[in-house]
């Protein structure tokens, strides 16, 4: 099993919507897949809402060990895709974290998955927190999302000594540029400095996209919703590396 996670310290970037389109094309790829939606919001459950029937169950009884993960989770939306949707609770995941004496509350949840699910995403609040470090720890790959301009390369940067100092794995990490629209120079200029600007940056761009906002209304991936469109190319092609990546 493999882990995944969307996460970004802003709000607003696109790890919502790519981690749902991602989970949709792991799916379509025959893998084994569960969507954890982390955020309170609940907006990975609600992109999905053309699919996904159920509402989330208090986190607590998930934390403390009195049921098992396989009672929060929605089981074949797609396929090969799981949902563990949110629930209002997950406000209060933090708090509950700063209590759990477990080395990582997450990797111990998540353990008795292993058989029968190859690919697990999630996909994470916006925000730096003690969950923020256990999603580190436990994935083996962070997909970081990122908004060409200097103000969200300055956060990245912080971000990325944060990783550093703390040790919690500066070479999972993957940026890549989402919302980007050509129109704008500084979009052109740094989408074309990837190498310069990062040590290990995804090659796939996720376009500025109307599609992209549509998966909302509709409740539906890009790949159901609009095959054809630029940005749902792009994913497909930020899915084609990761699979190598988690599987080379
Ligand atoms: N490529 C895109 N083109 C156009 N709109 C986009 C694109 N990606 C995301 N959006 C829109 O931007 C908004 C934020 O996207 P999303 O929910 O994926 O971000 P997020 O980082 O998960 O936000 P939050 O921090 O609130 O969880 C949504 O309205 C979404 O439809
Ligand atoms: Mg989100």
């Amino acid at each position: 099993m493999r882990t995944v996670a969307f996460y970004s310290p802003k709000g607003g970037v696109g790890k919502t919507a790519s981690a749902v389109n991602i989970a949709y094309l792991a799916n379509a790829d025959h893998c084994s897949t569960l969507l954890w939606d982390l955020d309170p919001q609940g907006a990975a459950s609600f992109y999905l809402s053309g699919a996904s029937r159920t509402k989330g169950k208090k986190i607590s009884k998930l934390l403390d060990g009195r049921l098992p993960i396989a009672d929060f989770v929605e089981e074949h939306i797609y396929p090969h895709l799981d949902l563990l949707p949110s629930h209002p609770s997950f406000r209060h995941f933090d708090i509950k974290l700063e209590d759990d004496e477990r080395s990582n509350p997450l990797k111990t949840i998540l353990a008795p998955l292993s058989e029968d699910t190859s690919l697990v995403i999630l996909d994470c609040p916006p925000g730096q927190s003690r969950l923020t470090e256990y999603v580190l720890k436990v994935a083996d790959l962070v997909y970081v999302p990122l908004v060409p301009t200097w103000l969200s390369l300055n956060s990245w940067y912080q971000f990325r000594d944060l990783v550093k100092d703390k040790k919690l794995g500066l070479k999972k990490l993957r940026p890549f540029f989402t919302l980007v629209d050509r129109r704008k120079k500084l979009h052109t200029e740094l989408t074309s400095r990837t190498a310069e600007l990062f040590d290990r940056p995804s090659k796939a761009m996720i376009p500025y996209s109307s599609a992209v906002e549509r998966m909302g209304e509709a409740g539906l991936p890009l790949e159901v919703l609009s095959p054809r469109s630029q940005p749902a190319a792009s994913y497909r092609q930020l899915w084609s590396e990761m699979k190598s990546e988690l599987w080379s």
